[in-house]
């Protein structure tokens, strides 16, 4: 299900979740794989920054990547609590979600503060994982379209590519409800997406992956990653199950 050349990439967030025993689940998945599928599609998991030194360690010499779920757009100052992309590349982070809709609502992140860090992650030599998506009224209202290609007019930086830079749609009434839009509705606003980037970066477009998130799991991967213009997923609850994680992932089977 490789689409036009772009390589799927199947990413797990674990939002606030996971002590240090819970490295034993990142193991899970790393011996779970089997070597056909990794040739086939890219995996991640972006553990509590707290455990991505030991996350690391524990893919060492595996294709699993680790990766943040936040940075501040800043190399270093007086920013208490804040962690940027230059620290989690040094501990072997090579990619960092970027305005998750949950930073969104509880840290009032805005489409400039993507924007901003998407560039902090690209200095650092990061993958930016840019989120956008609507809210349940603004679907009603009929605004999806609108509000994902604002989100990703402002958030994008000018000269992003396919190596710096992955797209998540990512609906906010689809997280961790069950609920799931349908696979036509994913593929319009894939599709709107990937023409929004076209006008943002011309036919490097062509080579950004558009990922589905929102209540995947390994029930409904099959019939989400086949949609156009879907080139993987990002999995909030069932990453945190090695089984179900790698349902998914399975996803890509041949
Ligand atoms: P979910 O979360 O898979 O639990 O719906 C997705 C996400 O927030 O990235």
């Amino acid at each position: 299900m490789t689409k036009a050349g772009r390589r799927p990439l199947v990413a797990g967030n674990w939002k606030m979740n996971g002590l240090r025993s819970s490295v034993s689940v990142v193991e899970a998945v790393r011996n779970g794989l089997s070597p056909d599928l990794l040739c086939d599609v890219d995996v991640l998991i972006c553990p509590p920054s707290t455990l991505i030194s030991s996350c690391v360690a524990a893919v060492y010499g595996s294709p699993v990547a680790i990766g943040g779920q936040n940075l501040h757009a800043k190399r270093n100052g007086a920013f208490t609590g804040s962690i940027s992309a230059e620290m989690l590349a040094d501990l072997g982070a090579s990619y960092v979600i970027v305005g998750h809709s949950e930073r969104r609502a509880y840290h009032h992140e805005t489409d400039d503060g993507v924007h901003a860090k998407a560039l902090g992650a690209r200095r650092a030599g990061l993958c930016g994982i840019i989120c956008v998506g609507e809210t349940q009224d603004e679907r009603e209202e009929g605004r999806t379209l609108d509000i994902v290609r604002a989100q990703l007019a402002i958030g994008v930086p000018k000269g992003a590519t396919g190596a710096d830079t992955v797209i998540a749609y990512e609906p906010v009434w689809a997280i961790g409800t069950g609920l799931t839009p349908t696979p036509a509705d994913i593929a319009e606003v894939h599709a709107s997406l990937r023409e929004m980037l076209g006008q943002l970066i011309g036919p490097e477009a062509a080579k950004v992956r558009i990922l589905y998130g929102g209540s995947v799991k390994p029930g409904n991967a099959r019939e989400l990653m086949a949609v156009e213009n879907v080139d993987g997923a990002l999995v909030g609850g069932a990453s945190l199950v090695a089984d179900d994680f790698l349902g998914i992932v399975n996803a890509y089977a041949r």
